[in-house]
């Protein structure tokens, strides 16, 4: 059945969802003497309804982008836009309650007949912005439904243009809304809605057009022209709204907020390096003949790791970012992992191993055990003096990443599984230590670090085996075939 065959990938990022919200602490119901606590079903289910209604939302988006690119699919992809969109209007619908929920701090059934429910939902800027999606949604849905009668191309571009601002609501509920400062930080990130909206929901419908009937290349080519501009434009859009949200060096690496960014930072970067590929190897292959086999192998990597950027920035609006200027040289456990281990292994993906640096693949253990030391290095670096706090910041985030950078080298080489075993083994050690010695982080952070390092080791692990050992120097990071 194509709707469940869409984007399944995507659902990964349900159960990371839960892990992320763990690790960073936002899933305990704060309880404070004298004032109601939201219900727990509602502080899990708010997260999980929202990335539901965001994926759901980028799915609506990516069959009508696909209809507009190549109207002759239009007839065939309507009813998958017209169930994503429904899943998508109850998605919305199911948000908002949640959220009147956890505002009112009331259970779920007591909102629906609560007289304070309907005041916050009519007369408060939220509450309107909640009810403004839901009502957008049921356009779109019309528009679709619409379309499956009349099929014309201007159609499919107003259902798409509608389909794009419905997607962009969301953002009106950023951290302040569109009011004063906040404007910068609200357009940019209903810029950033919209651009993943149409890649992430683009690749996912042209996924499941090739599974279905085979690779077709003039669609191929029009969506990688478009996804190469979203790229650009998320990218971009992105690094704006987290620069105005997080405003001195040590506010990215010494809060939950920061360490989510720089885990989206190097998952984009590796999703770059596999539109590279797509774009350099897939579509010329696709082109001499192939079926479209390889699109299909990529795209499933890609869609996992679109998975886990969405679960990061649904984790970072639930954590929020800092409130108060950062100025302590602190580094959290997912800050070092990310700077130590995801960003070097990003780079690991995107560019050629230099030719003129062998001893790291020689002697892996000097750069493993110079990472776990700096790591523990950064652990206990805890300078909280305003002047030297942000160059601390910086030094060791630029330590941290270098060394990170030599151990890659270590991973073509004769003796990769070492190397790779070594880091796997003194990580979580390295990270409780730092822990015990500080006491600066919860353990659950301390685990999530340690998990999402294993988890970049396994799959750095399981690419290596397969690739030849070291000396083509010419060899860029990716093989779809494996
Ligand atoms: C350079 C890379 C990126 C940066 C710096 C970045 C930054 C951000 C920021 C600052 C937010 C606002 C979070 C908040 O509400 O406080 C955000 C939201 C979002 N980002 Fe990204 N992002 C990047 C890449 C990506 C990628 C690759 C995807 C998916 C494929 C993605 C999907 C999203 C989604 C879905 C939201 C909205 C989540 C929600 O509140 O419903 N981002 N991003």
């Amino acid at each position: 059945m194509p709707v469940r065959a869409i984007g399944s990938r995507l659902w990964w990022g349900l159960p990371l969802l839960i892990v992320l919200l763990w690790g960073t602490g936002v899933l305990l119901v704060p309880h404070i003497p004298g004032l109601p606590a939201a219900p727990q079903t509602t502080v899990v289910g708010l997260p999980l309804t929202k990335y539901v209604r965001d994926c759901a939302s980028f799915l609506t988006v990516g069959c009508l982008l696909v209809a507009a690119l190549q109207p002759a699919l239009a007839p065939r992809i309507l009813r998958a836009a017209a169930t994503w969109a429904i899943v998508w209007l109850l998605a919305s619908a199911g948000f908002a309650a949640l959220t009147v929920s956890d505002v009112l701090a009331k259970p779920l059934q007591a909102i629906i007949t609560d007289a304070n429910a309907r005041q916050f939902t009519g007369q408060t800027y939220t509450g309107r912005v909640l009810l403004a999606q839901v009502i957008a949604c049921c356009l779109v849905l019309a528009l679709v439904g619409l379309l499956a009668i009349t099929h014309r191309f201007l159609a499919v571009a107003i259902a798409l243009a509608l389909a794009l601002a419905a997607a962009a609501i969301p953002a009106l509920l950023g951290h302040g809304g569109l009011s004063g400062g906040h404007v910068v930080a609200t357009m940019s990130l209903a810029v950033h809605f919209a651009s993943v909206a149409c890649w992430v929901g683009g690749l996912a419908v042209i996924a499941w057009l090739t599974a279905a009937s085979g690779a077709n290349l003039v669609l191929i080519r029009r969506f990688s022209t478009v996804a190469l501009a979203c790229v650009i434009i998320a990218a971009e859009s992105g690094l704006l709204n987290g620069s105005v949200r997080l405003t001195t060096p040590a506010a990215f690496v010494a809060t939950a907020y920061g360490s989510l960014l720089l885990l989206k930072v190097a998952v984009l970067a590796v999703l770059v390096g596999y539109g590279w590929h797509q774009r350099q190897v897939v579509i010329p292959g696709i082109a001499a003949g192939d079926r479209g086999k390889p699109l299909l192998v990529l795209a499933a990597g890609e869609a996992g790791l679109m998975a886990v950027a969405i679960a990061a920035a649904i984790g970072m609006s639930r954590v929020g970012p800092p409130v108060t200027t950062v100025s302590v040289a602190y580094f959290t456990p997912v800050a070092t992992t990310m700077l130590a281990i995801g960003l070097p292994a990003a780079a690991y993906t995107l560019t050629h191993q230099p030719n003129w640096l062998h001893w790291p693949s020689r002697l892996p253990e000097i750069p493993a055990v110079l990472l776990c030391i700096l790591a523990f290095e950064s652990a206990v670096v805890q300078s909280s003096s305003t002047s030297s706090a942000q160059a601390a910041v910086i030094a060791t985030s630029i330590a941290l990443a270098a060394c990170g950078w030599l151990w890659t080298l270590s991973w073509d080489g004769q003796r990769r599984l070492t190397s790779l075993a070594l880091v796997a083994i003194g990580w979580p050690i390295v990270l409780a230590i730092g822990n015990v010695v500080t006491g600066s982080s919860s353990w659950p952070q301390v685990a999530l670090a340690s998990a999402l390092a294993e988890g970049i080791i396994v799959l750095v692990a399981r690419r290596s085996m397969q690739r030849p050992r070291i000396s083509s120097s010419s060899q860029i990071g990716i093989d779809v075939h494996q």
